[in-house]
């Protein structure tokens, strides 16, 4: 199948789907609500359904719903989602005061390790959750090299990851492999800088660079 499928059609599920159906790449995306979605839709082409059949689509799905219920929702899924990549883009933190995050979810851990022991006939890779959604498929267009990460125990799944990463813009060199997916903690904890950044630069496009 060379679908990749989406899940969740918020701002980074729509973001991706955007870069990924103009990029070329048939995409599906999974939704609680499809009617709404078809009908609100106005970017490139994209197939629409509900979550259950959008994983049953693609080989490769995309999460893109909220970090902080995404262990439960997807080991609900564990089924359908048995021997495919799944390529987990959230983070799971806690509110603070202000609404912005203010602490994560999961100390000492992070929902990458998570869902990885949770469905362990799936490959997880953790990706593309150190930037904002608007640079998810527009690195180019950042006024310096950004950089991407990855974490995932499976190669081959990473490898397919790092396919997507390239349909989205990303140059290899930008594309920097951590190792297991227990390297998603570091990765993850980035959200708590989120809210100074977006106090800082507003919704400008961002993203995490390591200088080398
Ligand atoms: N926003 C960013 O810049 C950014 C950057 C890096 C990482 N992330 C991470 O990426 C993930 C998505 O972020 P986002 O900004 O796109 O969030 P969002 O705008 O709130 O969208 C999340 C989407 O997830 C779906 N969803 C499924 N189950 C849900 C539930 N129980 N409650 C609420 N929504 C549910 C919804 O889509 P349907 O209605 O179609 O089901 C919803 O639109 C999060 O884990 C976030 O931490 C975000």
């Amino acid at each position: 199948m060379n679908s990749i499928t989406i899940l969740g059609s918020g701002r980074v599920g729509t973001a991706l789907a955007n870069a990924l159906s103009l990029a070329g790449r048939q995409v599906v995306v999974g939704t609680r609500e499809p009617d709404r979605l078809r009908a609100s839709w106005s970017g490139p082409a994209i197939e629409v359904t509900d979550v259950r059949d959008a994983i049953d689509r693609s080989d490769v799905v995309i999460n893109a719903t909220p970090g902080d219920t995404s262990v439960e929702r997807l080991t609900a899924r564990a089924e359908e989602l048995s021997g495919k990549t799944l390529i987990d883009v959230s983070n799971a933190t806690t509110r603070g005061d202000d609404g912005m995050p203010g602490g994560l979810v999961y100390e000492g851990s992070s929902v990458g390790e998570l869902l990885q022991a949770a469905l362990p006939h799936t490959a997880v890779v953790k990706t593309l959750n150190t930037m904002l959604f608007s640079a998810m498929g527009s690195p180019g267009t950042l006024g310096s090299a950004p950089t991407v990460f990855l974490s995932g125990d499976d190669s081959e799944a990473k490898d397919r990851a790092r396919d997507i990463l390239s349909a989205l813009g990303w140059d290899e060199r930008w594309m920097m492999d951590l190792g297991g997916i227990q390297t998603a903690r570091g990765t993850e904890a980035f959200a708590l800088l989120v809210p100074s950044l977006l106090g800082t630069l507003g919704f400008a496009p961002f993203a995490l660079s390591i200088a080398r």
